[in-house]
């Protein structure tokens, strides 16, 4: 059973199709189902009874971060509490702006348009959406040539909800049209166990706190991969040890799985023992650092680097990537008398601690 699996990366940012109906099982259905993030879910609260008292819809509303921290949830719980309709779409698949022009005149009064990585919307597109957002209009042109003439349409009041993990790849214009904007982050071990537990639950998983408590340390911070590892560490319990999860489990399982006491996982470390095999430590620009581990950029700068930046393993400049001490001490690796000094350089830098500290997505350019 492990092994038609075992080839799949636990953590990799891609929704496998099988895990969409798996995924919809354990989706919170309403913000008291929602754990942790407590701050994103008060102020929801209070954006959800404002608009209900006035009777109005939603403001738009906009949530960023890495995968698998709940954005999509979210979005369907804010539908849910408002009790409207919730029309989905994604970045990508709207081709062309006459897409677009559709699906917003087919909104009623109220309904919530979802659209999923808005970052990759394109920008002939996204010139739509400005009115729309705003006046709550679109222009059609009808015809073509001298007789092309331009239709005003007016739009029932709707809400957009977009959710990007590029917060950086949004244009301003797009940005400013939401009224309230979100960050999600990384859940502290807390959340993550109160998470598995209740994914345990519903799946009826036999698994004790402790079994719990260390799927949670290896996941990341992300519910997602935390679902993940425990229907993992399921089949290893069934398999090897009559289906209960016990701390003992979980930890050789995961380790079979190659996931460590951090939730790093093979592709991680790909990518430090790359940056101080390959770089001497760095700085490394991303696009050399994916040539060199076949990692997809993308992947790198969704799902490796947010969390290795969370845990100060590597910290970003202006020229690169570059590995830090906790890293090599992780790794049981010494870094060379160069990284060495470069590493004191840094930690000497203040603006790259600031960068570690506030960038971690927000970082306008990459390189
Ligand atoms: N706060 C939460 N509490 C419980 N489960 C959650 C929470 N956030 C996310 N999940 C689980 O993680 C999965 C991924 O969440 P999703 O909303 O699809 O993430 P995103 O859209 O940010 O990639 C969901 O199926 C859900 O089961
Ligand atoms: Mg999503």
């Amino acid at each position: 059973m492990l092994d038609s699996e075992s080839n799949e990366r636990p953590i990799s940012a891609k929704k496998r199709p099988e895990e969409r109906a798996f995924e919809a099982t354990l989706r919170p259905r309403t913000i008291a189902e929602y754990i942790g993030q407590d701050k994103i879910k008060e102020s929801l609260q209070i954006l959800i009874e404002a608009a209900k008292a006035r009777k109005e819809p939603l403001d738009h509303v906009l949530f960023y971060g890495p995968p698998g921290l709940g954005k999509t949830t979210l979005s369907n719980i804010l539908a849910a509490e408002m009790g409207v309709n919730i029309r989905v779409t994604s970045g990508p698949a709207i081709e062309r702006a006459g897409d677009l022009v559709a699906i917003l005149t087919n909104l009623k009064r109220e309904d919530i348009l979802f659209i999923d990585e808005i970052h990759r919307l394109n920008r002939t597109i996204e010139e739509v959406l400005y009115p729309a957002m705003e006046d709550f209009a679109v222009d059609l042109v009808t015809g073509k040539g001298p007789s092309a003439q331009t239709i005003h349409l007016r739009l029932p009041r709707f809400t957009i909800i977009g959710a990007t993990t590029r917060l950086a790849l949004l244009t301003s214009p797009l940005r400013d049209r939401f009224g309230a904007v979100y960050r999600l982050d990384f859940y502290d071990q807390a959340a993550m166990e109160l998470i598995i537990q209740r994914s345990a639950v519903i799946l009826r998983i036999p698994v004790d706190a402790e079994g719990a408590a260390e799927i949670a340390r290896r996941s990341r911070g992300t519910p997602r991969v935390a679902n993940r590892l425990l229907k993992r560490v399921r089949d290893y319990a069934q398999v090897r040890a009559e289906g209960h999860i016990t701390r003992k489990v979980a930890q050789d399982a995961l380790n079979m799985l190659d996931v460590d006491e951090l939730g790093l996982d093979d592709g991680d470390r790909r990518i430090l023992t790359a940056l101080i095999d390959k770089f001497d430590g760095g700085p490394v620009g991303i696009e050399t650092l994916a040539a060199a581990t076949s990692e997809e950029t993308d992947a790198i700068m969704d799902v490796y680097e947010p969390y290795l930046l969370q845990l100060g393993f590597i910290v970003r400049t202006p020229r690169g990537r570059i590995v830090t001490q906790s890293a090599y001490d992780h790794l049981k690796r010494n870094p060379t008398a160069r990284a060495r000094d470069r590493l004191g350089l840094v930690a000497s830098d203040t603006t790259s601690t600031v960068t570690r500290q506030s960038t971690l997505w927000d970082s306008a350019t990459d390189e």
